[in-house]
């Protein structure tokens, strides 16, 4: 279903590591809707990546670009102004990673050199995205930023990490950056919170597999898969989101404003018996 909602429309899309990756499925929907892009990911990525057969499916060019490195950045924004042929409407930051969480190093027990690693990859990487794209103002006025987080920004979720700590940094820097961005470029920035997905960053979290299936449970409408996150975050690069800014946004079945579901205390009552 396409809708012609992104014609004319020209962004980056940062994250596209294989075909679970959110970001894949955000760049399959864009390009569907009418939107160009360029697609980056940092040059390990590429090695292990499948992004070559994204950009062709969707008649992308792909820039390599380590998120938490200003040079690259400045690189990306400058080619893909070039390539583009103008200034930026849409960016997706769809990176997160934590050394803690991949080499199973609980939270109470943090090595600090890993865990400033994953602050810079999952959580200033979006300052520096957004500082490099402000200083050079390559976004058009009622441009659209939007960056992926989770609900352990909020809640204790004790698997998730330190993960957590650098969800709650990512949203806050959406909140002070989108200050800026709104009053002095018209641009909009905004997180999507988005349930537990099966995709390679998701899966390394402990435990996932229990994580997902809680949620789907709770979840009066059930998790929210990487379509829906890919088709919420189309509107919000549209132009029916014009003045949505500086919020963090839950595609997540409901489980956010939920107590107990009866399919959860289903579970808890059997598990009594
Ligand atoms: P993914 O593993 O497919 O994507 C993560 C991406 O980050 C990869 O493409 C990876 O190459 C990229 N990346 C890592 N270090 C980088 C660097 N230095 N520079 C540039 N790119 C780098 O996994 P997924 O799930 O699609 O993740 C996308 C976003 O969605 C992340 O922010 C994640 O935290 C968020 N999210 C994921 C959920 C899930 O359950 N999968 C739930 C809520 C949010």
């Amino acid at each position: 279903m396409s809708f012609n909602l992104l014609k004319g429309k020209k962004g980056i899309i940062f994250g596209a590591l294989d075909p679970n990756s959110i970001a894949w499925k955000t760049a399959e929907r864009v390009h569907e809707e009418g939107g160009e892009f360029v697609l980056t990911n940092a040059p390990i990525a590429m090695r292990m990546g499948q992004i070559d057969q994204l950009a062709s499916k969707t008649g992308s060019h792909i820039i390599p670009a380590d998120a938490t490195n200003l040079e690259d950045l400045e690189n990306l924004v400058e080619k893909s102004m070039e390539l583009l042929g103008g200034k930026i409407d849409f960016v997706l930051h769809s990176i997160g990673m934590s050394v803690n969480v991949r080499k199973g190093r609980a939270y109470t027990d943090q090595n600090y050199d890993w865990t400033q690693k994953g602050t810079d990859v999952s959580a200033m990487s979006f300052h520096k995205t957004m500082q490099t794209l402000y200083k050079k103002d390559a976004m058009n006025e009622w441009g659209s930023i939007v960056a992926l987080t989770y609900m352990a920004a909020q809640r204790v979720f004790p698997d998730y990490n330190d993960m957590a700590d650098n969800k709650a940094y990512l949203e806050s820097i959406a909140r002070s950056f989108g200050y800026f961005f709104g009053r002095d470029k018209k641009v909009r920035v905004n997180t999507i919170s988005q349930s537990p997905t099966p995709t390679t960053a998701g899966q390394g979290v402990k435990g996932f597999d229990g994580f997902i299936a809680y949620a789907e449970k709770m979840s009066p409408l059930g998790n929210a898969t990487a379509l829906d996150c890919a088709n919420y975050t189309v509107t919000l690069f549209s132009d029916l989101t014009k003045r949505v800014t500086l919020q963090n946004l839950y595609n997540d079945g409901g489980f956010s404003n939920m107590g107990v579901s009866d399919a959860v205390m289903d579970t808890f009552v059997e598990n009594q018996e």
